[in-house]
């Protein structure tokens, strides 16, 4: 496996170590292809990195997350070099529930570890540290697939809002999910995630990809789901509630809500209650909050 990058300028700020979720988030959100994340002992700080394709989506990244700087964010030109393989060597796989999700590089480390899966009786996802978010390790992602993991039957019909690298796809499709749809805004996004479903056995005729917007979809679309993923920040969703919560099944489809803030926990529910969509749970994770929510019976 050998990615190239492509990414050729690297933002680079201090934050809080307490900020480091958010601001990997806003970065993800603002179009980078990659963070990394250093520690810088005794601080309380962490150094982390975005890595853009042009000055100018680093320099519109840094205005968006400088809130959370400590000191003023730098902007570099750096040498083409393929970041990704150094990535994977050192990335750890992530144990959520039952799933065992492995961002290393499958030919180097792919056999090795789906056995150490086998042995602990976890479900193997080869999930490679890709140019877009979704290794599974973001406590975001860890939030929807504890959720999945609490339902005693698992959906038919997936609708996957923001699939990323396809990681909640693949993992609905583990469980049993026979009929997936994954929507997302951005191609390169897209692109890694089909070879992700191919990578892990899912067929074609289970997933299906779709480069759209869900108020897009919406209009023309006459299937309803057993359950929505939403894990998008609410400022990159747009008011669509309403929207995503009538692309579940009436009544008992559900749809589960991730990427909120804690500190927004009330106001981002209330919308979605609003459409009368009730909680049946939720999950917190450092700063994060998921939401299960379902139609009434
Ligand atoms: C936080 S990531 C989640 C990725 C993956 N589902 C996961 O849980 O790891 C959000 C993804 O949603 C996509 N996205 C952002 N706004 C969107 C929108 N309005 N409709 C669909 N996808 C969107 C982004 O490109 C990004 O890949």
């Amino acid at each position: 496996m050998s990615d190239r990058s492509g990414s050729s300028f690297a933002l680079r700020l201090n934050t809080a170590a307490s900020d480091e979720d958010v601001l990997s988030a806003l970065l993800w959100g603002a179009g980078c292809r990659g963070v990394e994340t250093r520690d810088t002992a005794g601080t309380g700080s962490v150094l982390v990195t975005g890595y853009f394709e042009t000055r100018e989506q680093a320099e519109y990244a840094s205005g968006a997350v400088s809130h959370l700087a400590r000191a003023e964010p730098e902007i570099a030109a750096i040498e083409e070099r393929d970041w990704l393989s150094e990535h994977r060597k050192w990335a750890e796989p992530t144990r959520c529930g039952r799933f065992f999700l492995d961002p290393g590089d499958p030919e180097v480390t792919g056999s090795e570890r789906s056995q150490i899966a086998a042995d602990e009786g976890l479900l193997y996802l080869s999930v490679p540290a890709q140019r877009a978010f979704g290794t599974g390790s973001h406590p975001t992602t860890r939030l929807v697939l504890l959720l999945m993991q609490r339902w005693s039957r698992c959906p038919l019909r997936v609708l996957d809002v923001g699939t990323g690298t396809g990681v909640l796809s693949l993992a609905a499709a583990r469980l049993g999910a026979r009929q997936i749809v994954a929507l997302e805004v951005d191609l390169l996004a897209l692109s890694l995630a089909r070879r992700n479903l191919a990578r892990n056995g899912l067929a074609e005729a289970t997933a299906r990809l779709l480069l759209s917007r869900v108020d897009a979809l919406a209009p023309s679309h006459d299937v309803s789901y057993d359950a929505v993923f939403v894990n998008v920040l609410p400022e990159n969703l747009g008011p669509v509630e309403s929207i995503v919560a009538g692309l579940a099944r009436r009544p008992l489809g559900r749809v589960v809500v991730s990427g909120v803030p804690r500190d927004r926990e009330s106001s981002v529910l209330e919308r979605w209650l609003e459409c009368g969509l009730v909680e049946t749970a939720r999950e917190t994770l450092d700063d994060w909050i998921a939401f299960d929510l379902r139609w009434p019976a």
